[in-house]
């Protein structure tokens, strides 16, 4: 899940490298390292964030034009200066740096340590960079086919740069499973995982595919496959803005994600929501809205927080476009052996449309025949480009490891799905779109109200900064924000918490509430306001402390709780958009006030591109 970055052409290398490697460091940033070549190949690696790579820089004053570098998320291999990258091939001809995980690595290094190599670490990569140099020696071959022919050999995924000193103005890249894409600037060409390092310098990038390299000089650059056929790529021209991936003022990204969701909500909706004429118009599934309004069943396949949104989506597609929905866990959807088919519609959510268990669930369902759907922020990402049709969520870039606004963004797209094919399916009176379309047209205004409560949620946070535990409760459309709560106070604070169905409580974790245990409860006024009520209940009875989120009308709730976050009354089946938010600021607050890195949470990464 590392990032990559290169740069060939006549400004300073290291100087691109560090700026890009810090923008993609949201991506792993166990140790970082460098490799310059200005004659020879200059290397500096070791443990921990960029910002010590840049001080070893500083004081080995290497210089140069061409380099590449890497910020790690360790998957083989513990984070010591050793295992970093860039790695070298035994005689240090030439320094690689790769993303992903070559899976038969054990093997070849058995084989390769047979013919006499020895390696310095424990890393996957290592290995690849010593069968480039077996394969280079004994094959006789030019440096091109040896890495050409070693990715054959290799099984698992890649993205990978390569500086060799013997071939003086070159990189070469090849890509399988782990983002990359190329920079295209007048006399100088810039490599990434992402566009975020490169936007500052070009807007023109290449997009690399599966079983692709690049041969990259100064003034240009060749794609062909690893075997060997010339390719021509479309050069696509990205609207990204430098402004948008920095912070703007704010402590934190994530700070500034939570604050943009009233803005990114309305531009997810924009051109798309049509509340005048009470419909909605979704361009990128357009070709295929036949198919999917007379699906059978809708297969939801998502990690993570995306995972959540889908569980929202399962309630909204079944309450309004009445469509029987299954949500699975991506990364074991293939392991199943599904019974996915041609009836069938897999409609997969990501953020970063770089996640590897989502990828493996697409080419697992379309491989059987379904029409796969995407709903993606990154525009141009492999699942973007994967699916037979998609929707954009239009959030901007995220760049805090956990997720808010792309949340949001995707809830905002489900709501719009479920109402156009409750429409479409004939199953939604216009009554009923007119209010639900109404309702998410006000969404932003409400999202903006919530935000000026941030002082007050801030009190809660501090009082229960130091808890051990957290137990978060919700019914029906909101049980999937409990979940999504209590993943995000887990991901940046590290404070064991949970989400449950709020009756699943007296099935078990109900043994845990004392008089020391947080229970967030979310208790809006809809059809399971008294259920949750006894809920609640329930849970002082036994001393627990109540955090209610709920409506500033729900005065049942606000009495029973210790404390409240009231939220503005809006339709039931869109009250995730609402109640999520005062939930990403206490885990926020929370992580703040225990001093822990917000935006980049220990052993996490943004984009999970290993399987
Ligand atoms: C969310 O806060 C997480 N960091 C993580 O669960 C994330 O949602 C998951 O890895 C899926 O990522 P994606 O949306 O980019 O596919
Ligand atoms: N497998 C490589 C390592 O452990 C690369 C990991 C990654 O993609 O982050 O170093």
């Amino acid at each position: 899940m590392c990032g990559i970055v290169g740069y060939i052409g006549f400004r300073d290398a290291s100087d691109v490298i560090i700026k890009g490697l810090k923008r993609l460091e949201y991506r792993g940033y166990d140790s970082a390292g460098i490799a310059i070549l200005n004659g020879d190949v200059k290397v500096r690696k070791g443990k921990g964030k960029v910002i010590n790579l840049e001080n070893m820089l500083i004081e080995s004053g290497i210089k140069g034009n061409v380099g590449i570098g890497h910020t790690r998320w360790a998957t083989h291999g513990e984070p010591n200066d050793v295992n970093a990258h860039p790695h070298w091939d035994g005689k240090h001809n030439f320094a690689l740096v790769h993303n992903g995980i070559i899976e038969n690595y054990d093997a070849l290094k058995k084989e390769l340590t047979k013919k006499g190599h020895i390696f310095d670490g424990e890393t996957d990569t290592e290995v690849l960079a010593h069968l480039i140099e077996e394969i280079e020696l004994v094959g006789k071959v030019d440096f091109e086919t040896a890495v050409q022919m070693a990715l054959k050999q290799v099984d698992g995924t890649y993205g990978i740069a390569i500086v060799n000193k013997h071939e003086k103005d070159k990189i070469i890249v090849a890509r399988k499973g782990s983002p990359l894409l190329l920079g295209i600037g007048e006399d100088e060409v810039f490599i990434a995982s992402d566009a975020s390092p490169i936007i500052e310098y070009t807007n023109k990038v290449v997009y690399l595919d599966d079983d692709e390299m690049a041969i990259i000089s100064r003034d240009g650059y060749q794609v062909k496959t690893i075997s060997n056929i010339e390719l021509t790529k479309e050069v696509h021209e990205l609207e990204m803005s430098i402004e948008q991936i920095e912070k703007g003022g704010y402590p934190h990204f994530m700070l500034k994600e939570i604050h943009e969701q009233s803005v990114t909500i309305a531009d997810c909706m924009r051109g798309r929501l049509l509340p005048d004429q009470n419909k909605i118009v979704l361009g990128g599934i357009e070709r295929v809205l036949d198919r999917l309004t007379n699906a059978k069943r809708l297969i939801i396949a998502a990690c993570g927080t995306s995972w959540h949104a889908g569980l929202v989506g399962e309630y909204l597609f079944e309450y309004i476009s009445k469509l029987p929905v299954e949500v699975e866990y991506a990364s074991e959807f293939r392991y199943r052996d599904p019974l996915i088919g041609p009836e069938d519609v897999m409609l997969v959510i990501s953020q970063s449309g770089e996640t590897a268990d989502t990828l493996a669930a697409i080419r697992e369902a379309r491989k059987r025949g379904a029409l796969v759907i995407g709903i993606c922020n990154v525009v141009g990402s492999t699942i973007a480009r994967e699916t037979d049709a998609g929707i954009y969520t239009h959030a901007g870039p995220e760049i805090g490891v956990a997720s808010t606004k792309a949340f949001t963004a995707q809830v905002t797209v489900l709501s719009m799905m479920a109402i156009l094919l409750g429409q479409r399916r004939k199953v939604l009176s216009e009554t009923d779109a007119a209010a639900m379309i109404k309702a998410l047209h006000e969404i932003p205004g409400k999202v903006a109200e919530i935000m000026e409560k941030k002082e007050e949620i801030d009190q809660i946070s501090r009082l229960f900064a130091y808890a051990p535990n957290f137990l978060y409760l919700g019914r029906s459309y909101n049980f999937p924000v409990a979940l999504e709560g209590a993943l995000k106070l887990k991901e940046i604070s590290y404070i064991h918490a949970e989400g449950y169905p709020a009756a699943e409580m007296k099935h078990g974790p109900i043994a845990l509430i004392d008089e020391y245990m947080p229970v967030v409860v979310i208790a809006v006024t809809d059809h399971t306001n008294e259920k949750i009520i006894s809920n609640i209940e329930e849970v002082r009875a036994r001393k627990g402390r109540i955090i209610a989120i709920t409506t500033e009308n729900n005065h049942d709730v606000r009495n029973l709780a210790e404390y409240c976050i009231t939220i503005p009354e809006t339709h039931d089946v869109l009250t995730p958009l609402l109640t999520v938010i005062p939930l990403q600021i206490l885990s926020y607050q929370i992580a703040v006030y225990r001093k822990c890195n917000v935006d980049q949470p220990r052993n996490l990464a943004k984009s999970v591109t290993v399987e």
